[in-house]
């Protein structure tokens, strides 16, 4: 049988050269890879008491929402600037080269409500930073971060580390 690790396709300096690209549409292109990447995020929510399902723009929502409705929980995303229509609140963080600013809606997260945050990938961690600072100001607890992907490499989890953090599959590199 194949492992979800053999849906992903490695493309060797992208965007840049010394990158190797970590391609999810590998994955989504394949109704058995699909399904496995689902099922194996999914699997490490088991057990837990949670309320919200937040999903990060644009590749957490596609790993995000099909959890939440399996699971009959609230999916609420996280989006990049400038895109949701009501009130807001936001957060800045820095990337490589300059800054980017993500929101959420004032609404989507009541204050006590218990969070997971889930993305694609991380990699040094600056957007699910952002995410789970956007959650606290709303007055949610994040009470587990899931990626399907990891670059240890990159060491990302240390800005994570007051969260309950796990990833599918770890890739020791960059
Ligand atoms: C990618 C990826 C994660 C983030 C990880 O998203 O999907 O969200 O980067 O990087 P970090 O840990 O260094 O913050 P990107 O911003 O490229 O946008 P996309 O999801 O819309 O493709
Ligand atoms: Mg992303």
């Amino acid at each position: 049988m194949k492992k979800l690790e053999d849906y992903v396709v490695s493309i060797p300096d992208y965007p840049e050269p010394g990158i190797i690209f970590r391609d999810v549409t590998s994955i989504l292109q394949d109704a058995e890879g699909l399904q496995l990447a689902i099922d194996s995020l999914q699997k490490k929510l088991e057990g837990l008491d949670f309320d919200v399902i937040a999903g990060t723009e644009s590749r957490g929502f596609i790993f995000g929402m099909p959890i939440a409705y399996n699971l009959h929980k609230p999916f609420v995303l996280v989006r990049k600037k400038g895109k949701l229509p009501r009130e807001t609140v936001s957060v800045s963080y820095d990337l490589e080269y300059g800054s980017a600013e993500i929101e959420m809606h004032k609404d989507s997260i009541k204050p006590g409500q218990k969070v997971v945050l889930i993305d694609d990938l991380i990699a040094t961690g600056g957007t699910i930073e952002a995410a789970a600072k956007l959650v606290e100001q709303l007055g949610g607890e994040v009470v587990k971060i899931i990626f399907l992907m990891e670059l240890a490499g990159l060491h990302g989890r240390e800005k994570l580390s007051k969260y309950d953090v796990e990833s599918v599959i770890r890739y020791e590199g960059k």
